[in-house]
């Protein structure tokens, strides 16, 4: 294994689950998409009706959605092994832009949470989400400044669940998800702290058991070799 790597190697994927893989970046990304015109393209017109309640506060909530669509729409790209590969300075490219469009949209929504309207449980959950993403995101930038990629990759996998929170979170909103709290502003705070907790355990889960898997092939194979060896030196 060399320094760049490690302690220890995912597993390559068959030609099955990588199209699976593709598959499911190509949705996420159309999702992504969808969730950005709905309700997001309209504030790059700044003027008054655009911005209803969010008129005193325009230039931290254009600063974070021109930031969060960086990452959002950025972020998808990351993960496309074959792009990576061939092109790995389009690979860093990106990536920059992906975590300065972070730090940009956390700057406006860490301002925007403590201004907001709603009500304070809902500041304070916008502001958890802030902290968790941008310190994700952060861990997912010293891992790959220490050269460590399979640390890089689980943190970027995680700082992109987060970033998707924004589309979660309005999934959840347009759904008849809740529909049935007495408080409408106890269902959208409820809603911001679900949408990203449960998809990031669940993440966790799939990472952990993939590190798993992993580590227990590599001690199979390192047992195999071993027994080989005594094999041919008998
Ligand atoms: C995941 C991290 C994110 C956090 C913590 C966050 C936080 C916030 C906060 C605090 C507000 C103001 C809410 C209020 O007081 O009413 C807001 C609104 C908004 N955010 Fe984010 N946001 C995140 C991701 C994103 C992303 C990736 C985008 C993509 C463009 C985005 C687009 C918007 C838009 C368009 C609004 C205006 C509200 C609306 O019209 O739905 N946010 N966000």
């Amino acid at each position: 294994m060399n320094a760049i790597s490690s302690h220890h190697q995912v597993q390559p994927s068959t030609g099955g689950t990588k199209l699976l893989r593709r598959l499911a970046w190509i949705f996420v990304f159309l999702l992504a998409l969808y969730f950005f015109f709905k309700y997001a393209t309209h504030y790059f017109v700044v003027n008054e009706r655009n911005y209803g309640p969010y008129w005193q506060h325009w230039g931290a909530l254009l600063l974070h959605i021109v930031g969060g669509t960086f990452a959002l729409l950025l972020g998808p790209l990351q993960f496309w092994a074959g792009l990576r590969q061939r092109f790995p300075r389009f690979h860093r490219i990106t990536g920059r832009l992906y975590f300065a469009g972070i730090v940009l949209g956390s700057a406006g929504s860490l301002y925007l949470s403590t201004h907001s309207k709603v009500s304070q449980a809902f500041g304070v959950a916008l502001f958890a989400l802030t902290l968790v993403w941008l310190i994700s995101s952060a861990m997912a930038l010293v891992a790959i400044l220490r050269r460590q990629v399979t640390t890089h990759k689980e943190w970027v996998t995680r700082s992109y669940v987060l970033t998707f929170a924004f589309v979660t979170g309005r999934l959840l909103l347009d759904s008849p998800f809740l529909r049935g709290m007495a408080n409408p502003k106890d269902r959208m705070v409820t809603i911001i702290w679900l949408c990203w907790t449960i998809p990031l355990f669940i993440t966790e889960i799939i990472l952990q058991w993939r590190r798993s898997a992993s580590i227990a092939s590599n001690s199979r194979q390192r047992e195999l070799g071993a027994t080989n060896w005594d094999r041919s030196a008998a």
